[in-house]
């Protein structure tokens, strides 16, 4: 059968082998250090269960529509993402912003790279950490816990290693064969390490406060926090999914599969709230501080590298085998989140470039790299700004823009006949009804709501 690559002559591109492939990929680039330590430290700070139900109401309004579009765009030209989304302009002024917002989000999403391949790096030494304690490595384990340049580098180095080790080796042996083996493991680590934790004294106060929502803590700021946390998670408006769509079989029901992206997506951060918020209580009637000076519950950076390390301390000898099992966890979800981050640049110069995939992976994956570096070496200046340019503003602007060419430049036809190639039933179903009047009108609407906010 001809596919597009031997219509176009392009190098021939890969594509996942399986629905399920397709779906733990995509999963592993949704189910990262968003969900597993964002979405918990979110939910402490904001209320427990009220934010649980606002980000739920997130995910399902807002993110899992915009999720569908941008797979869409993909699979619909089966190119990479500057090309896929030059492909749903009319004409040339659609085709220049088309052009520039796709160049924007690959260069959005390698900086999201560069900040992530750092904090993944923590999460590796703060795993190697308890291992070198094990062997009386105590001046190691120093280093590896300790802030440095020197062990930031080191870290991030590693990190990047191992995505570019990985996106090298392609769609279906790289990325789709990893998710495969890391995917289960990560989810087999989840839920021991939660039910291990809820059995402990002191879990039942978090529990109860992660699932009773205190409503009095709704405000508008708790829907931007919903709502960033969500766009993040699901890896969205920077082109990473777009590239995973594209490789994406015609014959799958998008909506379908992109609702268990969702739906696996969302499940990990409610279980990682079931291991991280009772973890706090079992860390505090261990005797850790769990709450800061005005009273607010410690989070983000301390709750990860003080609050927790202090409680699996005392823990006794169990103590170093949770450590390592969780921060393995957290590096396992690290890893198959920055795979996809690279996926994108990469796979964008191989097609425009026409070159082979090994140098391209390579060349990407160091060029990130130097950022990266960049950014340790001024880390005050840089990392927070980084941070802020790429998450709280490139995604839900670059989203909102490429939802908007999907709706409104691209002929309803065209999309209806995409989307159905793999859904037959589509026109008849509720989806349809209303998914395309909604990303059209509702989605951007909401976004600017927020921006405006
Ligand atoms: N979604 C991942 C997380 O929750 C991070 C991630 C992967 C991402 N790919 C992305 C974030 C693309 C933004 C854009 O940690």
């Amino acid at each position: 059968m001809a596919d597009a690559s031997s219509v176009t002559n392009a190098p021939a591109r890969g594509r996942f082998s399986s629905r399920s492939g397709f779906i733990l990929a995509a999963a592993g680039s949704a189910i990262g250090l968003g969900n597993i330590w964002g979405f918990p430290t979110q939910a402490a700070q904001n209320g427990g269960g009220a934010f649980l139900l606002i980000y739920l109401a997130m995910v399902f309004v807002l993110a899992y529509p915009m999720l569908v579009a941008e797979l869409t765009i993909g699979r619909l030209s089966q190119q990479n993402p500057i090309s896929a989304l030059r492909n749903l302009a009319s004409g040339p002024q659609t085709r220049r912003i088309a052009t520039v917002g796709g160049a924007l989000g690959v260069c959005a999403l390698s900086l999201i790279l560069s900040f992530y391949a750092i904090v993944a790096g923590w999460l590796v030494a703060y795993m190697l950490a308890p291992v070198c304690q094990l062997l009386g490595l105590e001046e190691l384990a120093g280093w590896f816990t300790g802030f440095s340049s020197s062990r930031n580098l080191a870290m991030m180095l590693v990190i990047m290693l191992l995505t570019i080790l990985v996106v090298r080796d392609g769609v279906s042996s790289g990325i789709e064969r990893w998710s495969k083996r890391l995917m289960p493991t990560l989810l087999v680590l989840l839920v021991v390490l939660a039910v291990y934790i809820l059995n402990q004294p002191g879990a039942m106060t978090g529990l109860r406060m992660y699932l009773q929502p205190d409503f009095q803590q709704i405000s508008p700021d708790l829907f931007v926090n919903a709502m960033g946390q969500a766009f993040f998670s699901l890896s969205l408006g920077v082109t990473g999914m777009m590239v995973y769509g594209s490789y994406l079989a015609k014959q799958e029901n998008l909506p379908a599969t992109a609702a268990m992206v969702a739906g696996l997506d969302t499940l990990v951060a409610f279980i990682a709230g079931l291991l991280i918020i009772p973890a706090m209580f079992v860390a505090q009637q261990n005797g850790v501080t769990i709450y800061a000076a005005d009273g607010s519950l410690l989070s983000s950076d301390t709750l990860v590298f003080t609050v927790l390390p202090a409680m699996f301390d005392t823990m006794g000898s169990a103590g170093p085998f949770l450590a390592i099992g969780f921060f393995a966890l957290l590096t396992i979800a690290a890893i198959t989140s920055t795979i996809s981050m690279l996926e994108s640049p990469v796979n964008m110069a191989c097609e425009q470039f026409q070159q082979p995939r090994r140098k391209m992976s390579w060349l990407a994956g160091g060029l990130i790299t130097l950022v990266s570096a960049t950014v340790v070496l001024n880390f005050e200046a840089l990392f927070g700004l980084v941070i802020t340019a790429t998450t709280v503003y490139a995604q839900p602007l670059l989203g909102m823009l490429y939802a908007l060419l999907l709706m409104w430049v691209l002929k309803r036809d065209r999309l209806l006949n995409e989307l159905k190639q793999g859904f037959p039933e589509l026109e008849t179903s509720l989806f349809w009804k209303i998914w395309p009047w909604y990303v059209k009108f509702i989605c951007p609407l909401m976004i600017l709501l927020v921006f405006i906010h």
